[in-house]
């Protein structure tokens, strides 16, 4: 029988006030955002990504991205990521007082023009100033690589690419590479592949999963992962978001269901899962839509008893 040891700890880097919030059709407000972005924090979180600093035009759900993060309670040993595509986005989070930063590339070329409007080579050029602006100034990079098991414009993405791309952003300097399944097409097998790919040219330990779960694949594809040792995760409470440029794409994998499933596996997190899904049910109310969690939805269900 094979056997695989448990990593301890997972790290769960909480996407929901950006990877959720950008997709999401109603406004919301900044004094919401700031507030589940504490609570969120509060709740056991090590890092929450908080806004990004891209262009209004392009994704208006982020444009108060500078007041977001000057307004948020930090808690110490807390990191607060904003995503930065290039130095103007970079100098004006730096403004803002970002201690880390997140580059996104992406392993499809058609992919990375409709998102970033520019080839992957050109947005590696780009990130390059931003990753050595970063280096001096002390902030953290990290680098994500979006479409890493399939692209909704090209279909098949090789692993090699992923791969690739995944090193290159390493080398310039970013400490850990979020291997985003954008579409949420992954299936664990190849989830497996994809990893084995990116771990013989980035640490293993440097790697983390962002599954999004359109197919209802996300957590297998953790577990997959976790098999091979990955031990970071990204996810977005109550499951919320998308992403604008992949049609279809559905959100993260919930926060909730990853800490439950962690739990059972007798990982630790850091994260009270009570608070964690009193959250999901609050910003589900404020945006007037159902928690897409099945842990959430069970727990308070429970809890109405
Ligand atoms: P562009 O039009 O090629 O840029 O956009 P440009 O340099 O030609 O500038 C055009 C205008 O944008 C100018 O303003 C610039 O000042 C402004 P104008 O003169 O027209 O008034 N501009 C900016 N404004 C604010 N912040 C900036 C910035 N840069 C230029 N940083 C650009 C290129 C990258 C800016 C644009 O394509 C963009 O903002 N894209 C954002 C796309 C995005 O946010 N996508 C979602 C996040 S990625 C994701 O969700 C995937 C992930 O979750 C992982 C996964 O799931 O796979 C991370
Ligand atoms: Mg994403």
């Amino acid at each position: 029988m094979k056997t695989w040891s448990v990593p301890a700890f997972v790290r769960i880097v909480e996407v929901g006030p950006r990877d959720g919030l950008q997709n999401e059709p109603g406004e919301v407000s900044t004094d919401v955002k700031v507030e589940l972005i504490e609570r969120l924090a509060d709740a056991g979180l090590p890092a929450v990504e908080a806004t990004a600093f891209v262009s209004p035009k392009w994704v208006p759900q982020m444009a108060d991205h500078m007041e977001v993060l000057e307004r948020i309670r930090r808690r110490p040993g807390v990191s607060y990521p904003v995503l930065t595509p290039n130095l103007k986005g970079f100098e004006a989070a730096r403004a803002a007082g970002a201690t880390e930063v997140a580059v996104f590339g992406a392993a499809s070329e058609a992919f990375s023009r409709k998102n970033i409007n520019c080839s992957i080579a050109e947005s590696l050029e780009r990130f390059r100033p931003v990753a050595e602006a970063a280096r001096e100034a002390g902030i953290k990079v990290r680098g994500y690589v979006s479409c890493v098991l399939g692209c909704p414009y090209e279909g098949e993405v090789k692993p090699e690419r992923v791969a690739e791309v995944a090193a290159a952003l390493f080398e310039m300097g970013c400490y850990e590479i979020s291997l985003g399944d954008t579409i949420g097409v992954g299936t664990p097998g190849k989830t497996k592949v994809m990893i084995e790919a990116c771990a013989r040219r980035v640490p293993l330990e440097r790697l983390a999963g962002h599954y999004h779960d359109t197919y209802g694949q996300a957590l297998a594809n953790i577990y997959a992962s976790l098999e091979l040792g990955v031990a970071t995760f990204d996810a977005s409470v109550a499951g919320l978001g998308g992403c604008p440029y992949a049609a279809g794409a559905s959100g993260n994998v919930a926060t909730e269901d990853v800490v439950y499933m962690l739990r059972g596996l007798g990982i630790r997190t850091g994260v009270d899962l009570d608070r964690l899904v009193e959250i999901g049910q609050w910003i589900c109310g404020v945006l007037k839509r159902e928690p897409s969690s099945k842990a959430g939805r069970a727990i308070a269900a429970k809890r109405k008893h």
